[in-house]
């Protein structure tokens, strides 16, 4: 198949790599001007894409959109001029919140969401460390994109496992509370993720698992904050040396996903009048951060 990957940060990058070695035809539509991109997992030889090329775009099987929740937007404009409508668009990042807003933009564009809890380091501009193998769930948000299940065995023999999601939402919910317990704090504190599992964290993550599982059942998923804890637990150690995507954001003072991961939580908690104090302390926490940082 030929596949356009948007975004050649961490997860891009190992999705690109993986899609190429199983035998796809990769490019890369990203912010940088180059017509082709050099790309290596830390272990293997460097690979080479053609990049930004509209007719390749034009050309594309699917377009698999990893860029982060605050970039969609604008990914989906730059590439809206060149695609076909029956192209299906799948967008893999953490948070939630882009859903509505692609599909007024994709009208009939057969439109997936994706989750991945494959772990992906960025050690250079061009070179990645895959440090943590994990499920990636994907599923159709509109009718045409809920036919699109055969994509399911295309990623799973690239980059295993993955699997089929008939209720995307739900997984998504499920990553989403992952990523309000594990990201935030790994942020402010500047741990690995597998320091959390440390008694020191433990009261920390009961109240934000609670407030979590609050929202989630009222958002209609059936959960409860013994769960949502587990799970975090389990991907926090599965993931113990990594650094999250929010810890490198503010390692490297760079705009973090805070307003699609706990902002979108507390957002759906307003809603239902649900307390959350202690997601609200760490969503101003990097917030904060944010704002300290001096850019030029
Ligand atoms: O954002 C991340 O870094 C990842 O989603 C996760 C699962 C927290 C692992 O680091």
């Amino acid at each position: 198949m030929h596949f356009t990957l948007v975004g050649a940060g961490a997860v891009g990058t190992l999705w690109g790599l993986t899609l190429q070695e199983a035998g796809h035809h990769v490019h890369f539509w990203t912010r940088a001007e180059q017509t082709s991109l050099t790309r290596s997992l830390e272990s293997q030889a460097e690979q080479h894409f053609p990049a930004n090329n509209p007719a390749l775009l034009a050309d594309s099987d699917c377009i698999l959109v990893c860029v982060k929740a605050f970039q969609v937007d604008t990914a989906l404009n730059s590439l809206l001029p060149h695609l076909h409508q029956d192209t299906p668009v799948i967008l893999m990042h953490n948070g939630m919140g882009t859903a509505q807003s692609a599909l007024e933009k994709l009208g009939t564009f057969p439109l997936l969401l994706a989750t991945t809890s494959q772990a992906s380091l960025l050690l250079s501009e061009t070179t990645i460390r895959h440090t943590g193998i994990g499920e990636t769930r994907l599923g159709g948000i509109n009718p045409s994109g809920k036919r699109c299940d055969f994509l399911t065995e295309v990623l799973n023999h690239a980059l295993p496992p993955c699997a089929w999601e008939n209720k995307i939402e739900q997984a998504l919910w499920q990553k989403l509370a992952i990523n309000c317990m594990i990201n935030p704090l790994t942020g402010i504190f500047q741990i690995q993720n597998g320091e959390l599992t440390k008694p020191e964290y433990s009261d920390q993550l009961h109240q934000l698992a609670s407030e979590i599982a609050l929202v989630m059942r009222a958002e209609g998923i059936d959960t409860d904050s013994d769960t949502v804890l587990q799970r975090t637990l389990s991907v926090a150690n599965a993931t113990a040396t990594n650094y999250s995507s929010m810890n490198r954001d503010v390692f490297f003072k760079r705009a973090s996903e805070i307003d699609a991961i706990t902002g979108y939580l507390i957002h759906c908690a307003n809603r239902h009048r649900i307390a959350t104090p202690e997601n609200q302390a760490l969503y101003l926490a990097i917030k904060n951060l944010e704002q300290s940082y001096d850019h030029p």
